[in-house]
């Protein structure tokens, strides 16, 4: 299964300068239990914004149109193109019955619209300054159907509160 997975304010925003607009320690759980154990993907720009940092626990893949990108751990799956990640996911699957999370940012869920069998969609609760947006129009949430919604309130380590929404694929 290929799923998408983040966290958008009330007005799409998704990045700022390479990094995260907020700092929401309960959501970055949700994100670690979501995708623990399971393959997850992300563009080369968030990769070299999280300082190529691997996450623990799960293979990790960047994808970038560079041939000669290098990383400096080697616990990295490199590709070059969407197909060549989809080939290569869908000979893994059988064997690991892992699911391939696309975690962003903007170019990546334009990079594999068509292909997401279901989302993990946050809302947090704020309008934040950044730069990168989640593009609505490539990844069409009517195509989608709405099946879970929960609320977490803010709190003392969570300054907003955000909503995380299940979708699943209509087609
Ligand atoms: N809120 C969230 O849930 C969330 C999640 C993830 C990321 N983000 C944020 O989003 C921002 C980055 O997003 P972004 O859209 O600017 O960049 P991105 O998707 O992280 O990376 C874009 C890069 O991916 C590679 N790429 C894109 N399409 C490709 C294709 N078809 N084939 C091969 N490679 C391809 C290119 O790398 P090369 O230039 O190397 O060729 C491109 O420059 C950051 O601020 C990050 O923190 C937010």
């Amino acid at each position: 299964m290929i799923v998408g997975i983040w966290a958008e304010d009330e007005q799409g925003l998704i990045g700022v300068k390479g990094t995260l607009p907020w700092s929401l320690p309960a959501e970055l759980q949700h994100f670690k239990k979501t995708t623990m154990g399971q393959a997850i993907l992300m563009g080369r720009k968030t990769f070299d914004g999280m300082h190529q940092r691997v996450l623990p626990g799960r293979t990790t893949i960047v994808l970038t149109r560079d041939p000669a990108y290098q990383t400096a751990t080697s616990d990295v799956r490199l590709f070059n193109s969407p197909d060549d990640v989809l080939a290569w996911y869908q000979s893994q699957a059988a064997d690991q019955a892992k699911d391939l999370y696309i975690i962003g940012g903007a170019e990546m869920f334009k990079a594999f619209q068509g292909h997401f069998d279901r989302l993990y969609r946050t809302i947090v609760a704020g309008k934040f300054e950044g730069d990168t947006y989640f593009p609505q129009d490539a990844l069409r949430l009517e195509q989608f159907e709405e099946v879970a919604s929960r609320v977490h309130p803010a709190d003392e380590q969570n300054a907003y509160a955000f909503t995380i929404k299940t979708y699943e694929s209509k087609k």
